[in-house]
């Protein structure tokens, strides 16, 4: 049976041995396999320090429905960027690109690193009365079952399809700063950060899989089931964190309902502002770097890293994967 055991930062760059730590300078070129124009992926050791600061309840605009789908999101992440790593590294030796190569390691590190912190954040609200942990077994009970019920080929679509979600999602959040000032700080800059690391990264997977697979129809066919699953899950999940959380009054409730419904599933929300962009990957010919995202991709690195970084306090480290030089 496949297995999906935790995986570190440190994994990711283990097996080629072709990685060094740095400090924060990236180089003007780290990687680029199918298309010129891809950023590099460098891996950055977090720590949010979640355990030793107070989390607000409801983190987003004080609305119980709108932070409830958030922490809905948060659930599935560990088990979910799990799913992913292990989906690309079954083809890792098969890429025959050593600057794809280089971005695989990064793609796995960051993700790992996301795993470790949404863990995190996590554990600190199931503190708090949510029923965090119940539901990341579950997730990766089922993710088990996938992995052993689907083709490594399909796994690896559906984590593209997945991919494409996080990185449209990703963009809509990093271009509206309103939606980013509504989060408490502590629990908004860290989803930005990883906002911010799925922009970066959301190519490999996707290269990976136009270099090892390559169906157009396995691709498109996946995501619908992709689609019906994410938001279904999604939703039910929220549901059940809604339903064990009833400190709020009725009254408030109804109301954090009518606008945070507005907020996350309304026609100008995340799921109607992004669905143009979701659409695109029906495109023969479609790649992620077509929603050009490198412009928002420095504005970030500069606010979170540069050198009045909001987030330099918790970087704690980072190591840029180098592209091996053929021997
Ligand atoms: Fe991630
Ligand atoms: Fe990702």
């Amino acid at each position: 049976m496949s297995r999906l055991p935790p995986v570190t930062a440190d994994a990711a760059v283990a097996p080629h041995g072709h990685a060094r730590p740095e400090d924060n300078a990236l180089p003007q070129k780290l990687s680029t396999a199918v298309r010129e124009d891809n950023p590099p992926v460098p891996i950055r050791h977090m720590d949010f320090g979640f355990e030793k600061q107070p989390l607000r309840r409801y983190f987003y605009d004080d609305n119980a429905f709108a932070s409830a789908f958030y922490m809905a999101f948060s659930s599935v992440i560990p088990q979910g960027e799990r799913f992913f790593i292990h989906s690309v590294r079954h083809y890792r030796e098969q890429i025959g690109d050593a600057e794809l190569e280089a971005r695989v390691t990064g793609f796995i590190g960051q993700e790992a690193m996301h795993g470790k912190e949404h863990d995190a954040v996590n554990e600190a609200y199931e503190k708090m009365g949510f029923p965090l942990g119940r539901i990341d077994r579950s997730v990766r009970d089922g993710l088990r079952l996938l992995a052993k019920r689907l083709s490594k080929p399909t796994q690896l679509a559906f984590t593209v399809a997945l991919e494409h979600y996080t990185a449209i999602i990703s963009e809509f959040m990093l271009t509206h700063p309103e939606v980013r000032a509504k989060f408490d700080p502590a629990v908004g800059n860290f989803i930005f950060w990883h906002m911010m690391e799925e922009t970066e990264h959301k190519a490999v997977a996707f290269d990976v899989y136009e270099k090892c697979v390559g169906s157009y129809a396995l691709r498109v066919g996946t995501m619908i089931p992709t689609t019906v699953v994410l938001i279904a899950a999604l939703a039910n999940l929220q549901l059940y964190l809604l339903k064990t959380d009833q400190k709020r009054p009725m009254g408030g409730r109804w109301r954090d309902t009518l606008r945070g419904f507005s907020a996350i599933y309304g026609p100008r929300g995340l799921f109607g502002s992004v669905a143009p962009k979701l659409l695109d990957y029906f495109r023969p010919g479609f790649h992620p770097n077509d929603h050009d995202t490198r412009a928002l991709l420095e504005e970030f690195r500069e606010k979170f890293f540069g050198e009045q970084g909001e987030l330099n306090e918790q970087l704690k480290k980072t190591v840029i994967p180098q592209v091996r030089s053929a021997a």
